[in-house]
């Protein structure tokens, strides 16, 4: 089957090399323009060329070479593929030969599925707008007419770029002019003056990895890689700049080089990351030569940066060796899901690989449960999409755990790593600018271990239930995994102790009493575990007085804590009477309390009993006068 998600006549004819020449309209909220496509025609006597759209306003069609305008027609518009643009050729074209075609159009607002324009203040800096693209996986035909050969992933395509805009202008391509590392804008005021950009992408790119934003932008560069012939940086509004520089400054750089050792030399030169407005639609998305990153990645402590490292992941699994359709999508996220947990252990530790497994593997049994009750399809690996069907109907964590499970899984019954990373350069050289199905990646595994691994190597990969990875469906992996839970363990722990704790219900009174002096065996508590701990069990207002005596206790053991004067006004609150009318005339409850509180405060302690006192019995005040010390101090002490 074709691609199931276009009605272009990719087969008799497609795009080689496309350029785009757009003006940026942020008043109409449109982008103007033309784009022109190089296409190459693999039919004699072809009629016409179809081409995906999405909304798009077609003001004119001309074919290089012609006199007139060519004819065009647009069909119908279908709910998922958009409306097929039908024009007219020139007759007699042969197969193997050339045609240009420029259409003049622009986008609409609201429709356009591949743009959202955001307004100054939904921006970080509240002064200009924003525009940004998601094309991925198939709304580029909503951003420029597009031909299905050229608009599915299986067929890759140059491109140039001409874009005027009175904001800073940024592609997946690499900049030609004005410099990136020029003044912002060009120069000119951000804003008011239409500065014209100018971009190339040299290499092939499937169409969902075409993206365009513009803002008021600006870029700072990481330190340059020894040895490296590529460069990377951020860009951000302004006013975040500095803060996304230092969150990804030391993470980016390392991790491609590493990324570079177990594959090949980066391609793309130049990789790029952009902070996006806050309703950017996913955490991040692998845009030829510029990353677009979520703003939630600014934490200030860089442990969000495993989603870059994804994403440049994406550079090899995706964005150079491509799916061919999205039937086969999970070689692109699987792939790259795998490789990225495989550099936090060659970075950091073997245990980290197996850390970010099991967090991963919560998401997939929570999507394979949520699709056991409504597609079980979309359970499967390797899905067959019905013509029309929307694939991000199936976007879910399967294609991303199951794929790295899978993958580790095929590592492990090869024999580790020291087997099966000769394999993954191998892999990545081979398809290195091609689109694939899991067929040729399956057959290719089996010619590389049949060459170089010998007998038992394949004798291993043909013991894997390769129906059951790629078809199965269900909500468990058809092999049970097992991760290093080294750094799981803490949390396991503390998890344990926080279900345990939930419920006191069949605690007794006795069960309380202990459980709060046993606490006060260990250092004081945070105050906030405090305040949690007397609301959750209903402590701080307990008409039992043992238990409220204990609570104070372990409420005051830090007397130098910051809500421990809090805590002293509530519990000679409590003794004296104030809550209930009644005094705790028990020496047992008054003295721990008098006592507590003197060592938070004591004029606090003796003005509150002084004010009091005549409550006390007379044996009572003898011993609490001691133990705070009125006799004697508390003139001198003031
Ligand atoms: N390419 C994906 C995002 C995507 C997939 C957009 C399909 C549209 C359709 C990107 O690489 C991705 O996987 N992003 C993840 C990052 C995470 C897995 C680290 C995200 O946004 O959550
Ligand atoms: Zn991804």
């Amino acid at each position: 089957m074709g691609d199931p998600t276009t009605q272009s006549n990719y087969q008799q004819i497609s795009t080689k090399h496309f350029s785009l020449d757009w003006s940026i309209d942020f008043h109409e909220k449109v982008i103007k323009g033309s784009i022109t496509h190089e296409l190459t025609v693999h039919k004699s006597d072809l009629d016409e060329v179809i081409l995906d759209t999405w909304d798009v306003v077609i003001k004119r069609v001309h074919i290089d070479g012609e006199s007139c305008d060519a004819q065009y027609t647009l069909g119908e518009k279908h709910e998922v593929m958009g409306s097929a643009l039908h024009i007219t050729l020139p007759a007699g074209l042969q197969a193997g030969s050339s045609v240009k075609v420029t259409i003049e159009y622009h986008t609409t607002e609201p429709g356009c599925k591949a743009l959202q324009w955001i307004d100054k203040a939904q921006t970080h800096g509240k002064t200009h707008p924003y525009l940004f693209s998601q094309c991925q996986p198939i709304y580029a035909r909503g951003l420029l007419p597009c031909q299905g050969k050229f608009h599915t992933p299986s067929v890759k395509t140059t491109y140039e770029a001409k874009i005027t805009s009175a904001l800073p202008a940024l592609m997946s391509a690499i900049r030609v002019s004005p410099p990136p590392e020029g003044p912002a804008h060009d120069g000119r005021i951000i804003g008011q003056d239409e500065v014209t950009y100018l971009y190339n992408q040299p290499v092939p790119i499937p169409s969902y990895l075409i993206a365009i934003a513009s803002g008021n932008l600006c870029y700072r560069a990481f330190e340059q890689p020894k040895g490296k012939d590529w460069t990377s940086g951020v860009w951000a509004e302004p006013g975040l700049i500095d803060d996304a520089w230092w969150e990804f400054k030391e993470d980016t750089t390392r991790f491609l080089a590493a990324e570079e050792e177990i594959t090949m030399p980066y391609q793309f030169g130049v990789f790029d990351l952009l902070v996006l407005p806050p309703s950017f639609p996913y955490g991040g998305m692998e845009n030829a030569c510029l990353t677009f990153v979520t703003p939630t990645l600014l934490t200030g402590d860089r442990t969000l940066v495993d989603v870059v490292v994804h994403e440049m992941t994406h550079s090899y699994f995706g964005n150079g060796v491509t799916h061919a359709d999205a039937s086969h999508f999970w070689l692109n996220e699987g792939w790259t899901t795998y490789i990225e947990r495989l550099l936090q252990q060659i970075l950091h530790s073997p245990a980290h690989r197996g850390f970010y497994f099991l967090i991963g593997s919560k998401m997939l049994y929570d999507d394979l449960q949520f699709y056991e009750q409504r597609n079980k399809k979309y359970q499967k690996l390797q899905i067959e999409f019905e013509r029309g069907e929307n694939p991000d109907d199936a976007y879910s964590g399967v294609p991303y755990e199951k794929g790295a499970n899978f993958i580790l899984h095929i590592e492990r019954t090869l024999g580790g790593l020291d087997v099966f990373l000769p394999y993954v350069k191998d892999y990545v050289k081979t398809f290195m600018g091609k689109s694939i199905t899991t067929e040729q990646w399956r057959e290719h595994l089996f010619a590389y271990y049949t060459k170089y691994g010998g007998e038992d190597k394949v004798e291993a990969l043909k013991s894997i239930d390769w129906d059951a990875w790629l078809f199965g469906t269900g909500v468990t992996l058809p092999v049970p995994m097992e991760y290093d839970m080294t750094l799981a363990q803490r949390s396991y722990t503390l998890a344990e102790k926080w279900s345990k704790a939930k419920n006191t219900s069949e605690f007794s009174v006795a069960d309380i009493i202990v459980f709060l002096e046993r606490l006060q065996s260990f250092d004081p508590l945070p105050v906030a575990h405090v305040d949690h701990l007397g609301d959750l069990y209903g402590l701080v207002n307990s008409p039992n007085a043992e238990i409220r005596l204990r609570f104070y206790q372990v409420a005051l053991l830090d007397p130098k804590s910051a809500k421990s004067e809090q805590y002293a006004t509530a519990a000679l609150n409590w003794v004296v009477g104030g809550e209930d009318g009644m005094v705790k005339g028990r020496m047992k409850f008054c003295r721990p309390i008098f006592r507590a509180v003197f060592a938070v405060n004591k004029a606090m302690a003796q003005d509150k009993y002084q004010e009091h006192k005549s409550s006390y019995h007379p044996i009572a005040r003898d011993l609490i006068e001691q133990d705070i010390e009125i006799t004697k101090a508390r003139g001198n002490d003031v």
